[in-house]
């Protein structure tokens, strides 16, 4: 069978990751988390005292990048592939409310996002990978034979994260989730370099009322038909 490219875009927490995991896991394809990679950057900076809410010096996160070295390494019992910073498993602490405060400040670097493109251009280099991200139709991908854009409504999207951060204890109030989102969106969509808008052959999909396994079918199909056009 035809391996392709699908490259899928959105909103933060609108479950773009899901979607991509389920399709990976299908078609038989590498699944990548690009926003894993800028949160393990953050996270990086973070635990060497160079970002906080207060302090951004971009010329020294750009000399500090150099000694970053990410890496996934595949899950058997998940399925996919984990994030390592400098060889340590950063999978679970990257996802924090602490690292979704930074992380946005992060990404709009021009130079973290090239060390980042040419890295996830690396791995899709045979295809027959699906990535998720903010940039990956425009950018990192612009050649996806699938290319999908999610939305969701704010509200949605935070009760996601908040009962995705609840479960696994952190503690964390509704409000603080619903005002990252929202900030991450504005600072997504209006960054000079590579900002998150849908590319103009990508196919949207709003999910706030779709169910998850009808979602998947609605995105398997359509992936399938393509996979099978020649
Ligand atoms: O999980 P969620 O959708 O909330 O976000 P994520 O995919 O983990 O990405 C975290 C942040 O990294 C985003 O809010 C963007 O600022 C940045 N990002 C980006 O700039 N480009 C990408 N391809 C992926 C993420």
């Amino acid at each position: 069978m035809k391996k392709i490219t699908i490259a899928i875009d959105g909103f933060s927490s609108t479950g773009k990751s899901t979607i991509a995991k389920q399709l990976a896991k299908k078609l038989h394809y590498i699944y990548v988390d690009s926003g894993a990679m800028y949160r393990a950057v953050t996270l990086y900076f973070m635990q060497h005292d160079l970002i906080s809410k207060h302090k951004f010096n971009k010329n020294k996160l750009i000399i500090a990048l150099e000694k970053i070295e990410l890496k996934f390494k595949f899950n058997e019992k998940l399925g996919y592939g984990e994030i390592y910073l400098n060889n340590v498993n950063v999978e679970s602490k990257i996802r924090s409310l602490e690292v979704s405060n930074l992380v946005s400040k992060v990404a709009e670097v021009s130079e973290i996002r090239k060390k980042m493109v040419t890295q996830q251009q690396a791995m899709g280099i045979n295809k027959g990978i699906v990535m998720d991200g903010r940039d990956i139709g425009t950018v990192v991908f612009p050649k996806a034979e699938l290319k999908l854009f999610i939305t969701a409504s704010a509200d949605v999207r935070a009760k996601r994260r908040f009962d995705e951060l609840t479960k696994k204890g952190d503690k964390v109030s509704f409000d603080s989730i619903l005002k990252n989102v929202k900030e991450r969106d504005f600072i997504d969509t209006t960054r000079k370099d590579s900002p998150l808008i849908k590319a103009g052959d990508a196919i949207e999909i709003d999910n706030s009322k779709l169910g998850l396994e009808e979602q998947f079918q609605k995105i398997y199909k359509i992936a399938l038909k393509i996979i099978n056009k020649d």
